[in-house]
């Protein structure tokens, strides 16, 4: 099949510079809970040392980093150093982290020791004075849900949590929020006793993502796509997010929550609405997240017969993946070798409102696939074939594509006439990659969230109505696998494959097939 690129080159329109909503990030005191986890490491530090090498990290701001195990400051920035050479999309630019790290402290404590909060307080209170961060507390909780309410007590109980004179104290909560509805609205009702809703950023990654936030735009700022973008030109809309890697060194944590929770409940749920909700009357944070609201709500919640025939889940067995043997889930580090728990769920969800009527969602996700990819494509409705005697085999669709990640895009299949003198159709590619069109990497998700939550915008924040309906959607299905005395059966599918023919039947059922990746 051909492809034309039509490469698009951005034009910089000066005025839409100034259309940006978000205010400048105040300048603060952050703590990292959990300073000595992966994600620290990997994504927090990364993270801010980005926004500080890209100038928009205020100069007086600090971070500490509090965890149990003993250690001095020299040997955390050490540390981060180190890691920040591998992790950093950028590098590590020597003078940048010179200044960067003398402003990364490291504080030791149990979590559950009230003089490691008491001495929290006075460090948190010396560099206020130090630099002038007037009091602005960021408290980002890098850790299990079982730590939650034992720190956030103590916040509480030594007035970390307070403000004075017009400062703010505000908390990022990691994934998992909960399991179900009821553990989530527990959660919720802990977090709550400490701070305001306006105050708890829940942070969902694929939200500060590039391209996530590249939907609102594509959609409200094109006047090509909103008229066409409902049930009477749309098809169907598939969703896919594909994993090489297996679960790693996240067995327990991976075993007891499954693709649905790890995955659906938050990443692929908010995507989905962002494709599927209305225009918001501005993008305040409360107005985009009223809107991604109905959404959720609006999400057919199947009964445990209709889950058995509109959700496939599966366990991925030995196979290949990028050339290399890999074993089967049941044998992974710490998983349960009769594990009942899911590396892979597709689905169909009807989204009931009147834009979307009739029109299927599919849905999957998986580990073990053979590449890496989440993207949403919009497939609309065939033209009738009747001019080009396509009657009978049909024209092909018109799809749009966008790619999440990697190769982050938008492309839009079209059907055109292959040169000749016979008329002969064809279907190519307009395709737009944004490392060509914008000629510079995309700023991590973490960034975007942490200066966000730092300006005090949670547009890109999940809000707790929203957690809480998009629970009533998934225990609608686990209760249907797990609270069932017919449980619909667990399929398996060799890892380094696209997933089981379950899933393939799902959507031949519907007389339509998943794209390729
Ligand atoms: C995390 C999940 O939230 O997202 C992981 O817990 C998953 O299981 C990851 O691998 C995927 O994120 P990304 O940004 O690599 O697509």
């Amino acid at each position: 099949m051909e492809a034309v690129n039509a490469s698009l080159s951005p034009t910089a329109n000066p005025l839409k510079e100034g259309l940006s909503s978000r205010s400048m990030p105040r300048p603060c005191n952050v703590v990292i809970f959990g300073a000595s986890g992966d994600l620290t490491f990997r994504k927090l530090i990364p993270a801010l040392y980005n926004i500080e090498a890209d100038g928009d990290l205020p100069a007086t701001t600090h971070i500490t980093g509090f965890a149990r195990r003993p250690k001095t400051d020299e040997a955390f920035r050490a540390e981060l150093g180190e890691a920040l050479a591998k992790f950093s999309r950028s590098g590590r630019i020597e003078g940048v982290w010179n200044d960067f790290a003398s402003r990364v402290h490291y504080h030791q404590s149990e979590f559950g020791n009230a003089e490691g909060y008491r001495e929290l307080a006075e460090k948190l209170d010396k560099l206020d004075a130090e630099n002038g961060t007037a009091g602005n507390r960021l408290f980002y909780l890098s850790v299990g849900p079982s730590e939650f309410e034992g720190i956030l007590g103590k916040l509480q109980e030594h007035g970390l949590n307070k403000t004075r004179d017009g400062s703010w104290a505000r908390v990022i909560v990691e994934k998992p929020f909960g399991r179900d509805r009821e553990s989530a609205h527990d959660l919720n009702e802990k977090v709550s006793r400490v701070f305001e809703e306006k105050d708890t950023y829940r942070i969902d990654h694929y939200l500060g993502k590039e391209t996530a936030q590249n939907i609102m735009v594509l959609r409200f700022a094109n006047s090509l796509f909103e008229p066409l973008w409902n049930h009477k030109y749309i098809d169907h809309i598939q969703v896919t997010a594909a994993e090489p890697m297996g679960v790693e060194a996240r067995g327990p944590y991976y075993d007891s929550a499954g693709a649905l929770r790890d995955m659906v409940q938050n990443h692929l749920t908010q995507l989905l609405c962002l494709v599927a909700m209305e225009p918001p009357t501005d993008l305040s944070a409360d107005s985009v997240r009223d809107e991604k609201l109905k959404v959720v709500r609006a999400m057919r919640k199947w009964t445990p017969e209709e889950v058995a025939k509109n959700v496939v889940r599966a366990q991925y067995g030995t196979g290949v993946v990028g050339g290399k043997e890999v074993p089967a889930y049941r044998t992974e580090d710490r998983v349960n070798p009769e594990s009942q728990t899911e590396t892979y769920v597709a689905f169909k969800v009807l989204v009931d409102n009147w834009r979307w009527s009739g029109v299927p969602f599919y849905v999957r996700v998986g580990k073990r696939l053979p590449q890496h990819g989440t993207e949403i494509a919009i497939v609309f409705k065939e033209t009738p074939g009747v001019l080009f005697n396509a009657e009978q085999a049909g024209l092909g669709p018109n799809v749009l594509v966008l790619r999440i990640q990697p190769d982050e895009g938008v492309s839009l299949r079209i059907q055109s006439k292959r040169p000749g003198v016979q008329l002969a159709i064809e279907s190519v590619k307009m395709d737009f990659h944004y490392k060509t069109s914008f000629g510079k990497p995309s700023p991590e998700a973490y960034e975007r969230l942490l200066l966000d939550a730092m300006s005090g915008d949670a547009t890109l924040f999940a809000r707790r109505d929203e957690v809480d309906a998009a629970w009533t959607f998934i225990d609608s299905i686990e209760h249907a696998w797990h609270e069932n005395p017919n449980p619909p059966p667990m399929a398996t599918y060799p890892s380094g494959s696209w997933g089981p023919k379950e899933a393939d039947d799902l959507l031949a059922a519907d007389g339509r097939a998943w794209r390729l990746l």
